[in-house]
């Protein structure tokens, strides 16, 4: 009997046999996280990616226009379909293949920041009341700030709460908590060697915190997460598109992201055994997006032109205020924004390498869906932001995924290919340092023309290797090239490197490398003139160097002359953190870099143009 329209139906997700019960007309892809299977969804469910594919055995629906354009006729045939684009309203079969599902991928933590003389925005002072007597009935406001030697102080209405508890619980020896001139907290005894606080990088991809000791500038513990707001797309502008139009949905972003800062603070307690309400500060770090969706900002107008954002200076506000569970009156500092697609994040990388105060002039990339870039020095420094798409992290490239177990991280051309998989299992799919590795080396041997075509066997210079020149076969839209034959990779199909994600690579790196372009341009600067190029943030520290000048991702210079920097944001943040005076620099920064709008110019076309070409052998 035919279910009614309101009764729920069931959907089984294979091969674990979980079975839950929905409404007609969920998404298929919203069934599959109520059973806890979380999917690869880079696009947001927007139809865009194709990374969602699943099969259904019986019933499949009528593929939708998504379908046919992101899938081809054989997968179509045996009930492939998006799980983004399929509404369920019969009883389901569901397989979910390996390379659909999301996994955790590597997070870099460890980022090279200049050390720096502790002077924390919160400080510690520890005194000894005289005890009140009937000759000496000071209040216990006034004793205090007397002792403390202060005229004059604000005193947060918790610790004036507390004060007349506290000062006595340990015969008048008390430690006055005190932030930006306010004393926020009142501990009983002698507490000064102990003051923590947290710093955070929030990535759009991950998250990490430092729990920092603020007495000797030590890192206690550190703790990483996958943005939990990944389900609602790879990208900022999906992000923004669903806090906008979603019911709820800013709010539901905001508390996801603080219930990881959360973890992420509970994780970094238990490994350091202190306890959250000794945390007074915490330092954030982010893009811009991600600053606003912390804050609980509404982020609509950074996605529209002339992409404003809501707010770019430094922000302080309690930690209760948005939900961070730190001391009750500790505060949250976020770091000043430059411009609503350069962030705090950029800022903190600058902070680090000291770019601001340095006579070399160098070029500082963070290579990600959208790359920032800032080049200059102590005299000038100019960003821009550029959108290189996903490629990087996998989407859009056919068997392309993050750095997860499984993918293949490396790759060379010895005779034959070479590669290597990150967690030693068999290969499923291929992350962007793999992308870019394979085409450097088909580059390198000759396979690939500078204009990016996949050449046929027949057309191959006599140098290339005749293992790799049987690699390239007819695809079913055009030639691709075997990385993994299906009887090496763990999804038993061949891994293979299409036409069209050489054209997804070229794209993304022209990108970036006309990004870098018009900064040299402005300062008529050539690359050689650069005195060294620093790469950033999670991507970049895993390209090899030589790879990424052979496909013209990064500047032709001499190769010791580009950095690793690491998770340079973070080290920002803990740089905030553990001085006031950091912040400062970090607020001159936000004030004094020019924000180069790179729509506004009108050689950016010519210039992405040039630089999706590959340089000549
Ligand atoms: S196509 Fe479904 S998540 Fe991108």
């Amino acid at each position: 009997m035919p279910a009614s329209a309101r009764d729920p139906v069931r959907v089984t997700f294979e091969p674990e046999g979980r079975t839950v019960s929905v409404l007609p007309g969920t998404l298929l892809i919203e069934a599959a996280g109520k059973a806890g299977i979380v999917l690869e969804t880079p696009c947001g469910g927007q139809g865009v990616c194709g990374k969602c594919r699943v099969e259904i055995n019986r019933n499949a629906p009528e593929p939708c226009d998504a379908d046919r354009r992101l899938l081809t006729k054989a997968e179509l045939d045996r009930g492939t379909r998006l799980a983004c684009s399929v509404h369920v309203t019969q009883e389901l079969c569901v397989l979910v293949p390996i390379a659909t599902r999301f996994f955790e991928h590597k997070i870099l933590t460890d980022g090279r920041g200049r050390s720096v003389a502790l002077h924390p925005t919160v400080t510690k002072q520890h005194v000894t009341l005289p005890p009140p007597a009937l000759s000496d009935q000071r209040a216990d406001a006034d004793r205090l700030l007397e002792s403390l030697g202060r005229a004059k102080v604000d005193l947060d209405l918790g610790a004036l709460r507390t004060l007349p508890t506290i000062i006595r619980s340990k015969d008048f020896s008390v430690t006055a908590v005190s932030a930006e001139g306010r004393l926020v907290a009142l501990e009983p005894g002698d507490t000064t060697a102990h003051n923590y606080g947290v710093a955070f990088d929030i990535g759009t991809t991950t998250v990490v915190g430092f729990l920092m000791d603020l007495v000797n500038g030590r890192e206690l513990a550190v703790a990483a997460r996958t943005n939990p707001q990944i389900p609602f797309g790879d990208d900022v502008v999906s992000r923004i598109r669903y806090a906008t139009t979603s019911p709820n949905g800013l709010r539901e972003l905001q508390e996801r992201i603080v219930g990881c800062l959360n973890d992420i603070i509970a994780e970094c307690c238990q490994t350091s055994g202190i306890g959250p309400e000794h945390l007074y500060e915490a330092t954030v770090v982010g893009n811009t997006t991600m600053s606003h969706l912390f804050l609980g900002v509404d982020p609509e107008f950074i996605a529209q032109a002339p992409y404003v954002a809501g707010f770019r200076r430094s922000v302080n506000v309690l930690g209760r205020d948005v939900g961070l569970r730190i001391h009750p009156h500790g505060v949250v500092h976020a770091l000043p924004n430059i411009a609503g697609f350069v962030g705090s994040d950029t800022v903190g990388v600058i902070l680090a390498a000291g770019m601001h105060g340095a006579d070399e002039r160098a070029l500082a990339i963070d290579i990600g869906t959208n790359g920032e870039l800032v080049v200059g020095n102590k005299d000038r420094l100019v960003t821009c932001s550029t959108a290189a798409g996903p490629a990087f992290e996998g989407a859009r490239i056919r068997f392309g995924m993050r750095a997860a177990d499984g993918a293949i991280d490396k790759f060379i051309i010895n005779h034959d290919v070479q590669f290597n998989v990150i967690g030693n299992l068999p290969p499923r799919g291929l992350c962007g340092t793999a992308v870019i590795d394979v085409v450097a080396e088909l580059l390198r041997v000759g396979a690939v023309e500078a204009t990016g075509r996949l050449l046929p066997p027949d057309e191959m210079p006599a140098s290339v290797p005749d293992p790799i020149r049987r690699r390239v076969v007819q695809g079913e839209k055009a030639l691709e090239f075997i990385i993994a034959r299906k009887e090496e990779t763990s999804t038993g199909g061949a891994l293979c490197l299409t036409q069209r994600d050489i054209r997804e690579l070229q794209l993304a790196k022209g990108a970036i490398a006309a990004g870098a372009a018009i900064l040299l341009k402005e300062f008529g600067l050539e690359p050689k003139d650069l005195g060294h190029v620093l790469l950033a943030g999670a991507f970049g520290n895993f390209i090899r160097r030589n790879m990424a000048k052979r496909i013209g991702l990064l500047p032709d210079v001499p190769t010791d002359r580009i950095l690793y920097i690491g998770n340079a944001a973070g080290a920002g943040a803990r740089m905030a953190l553990q001085s006031r005076r950091c912040k400062e620099e970090a607020n001159r920064i936000s004030d004094c870099t020019e924000y180069l709008e790179l729509a506004g110019r009108a050689d950016f076309q010519q210039e992405f143009t040039n630089a999706m070409m590959f340089p000549e052998a």
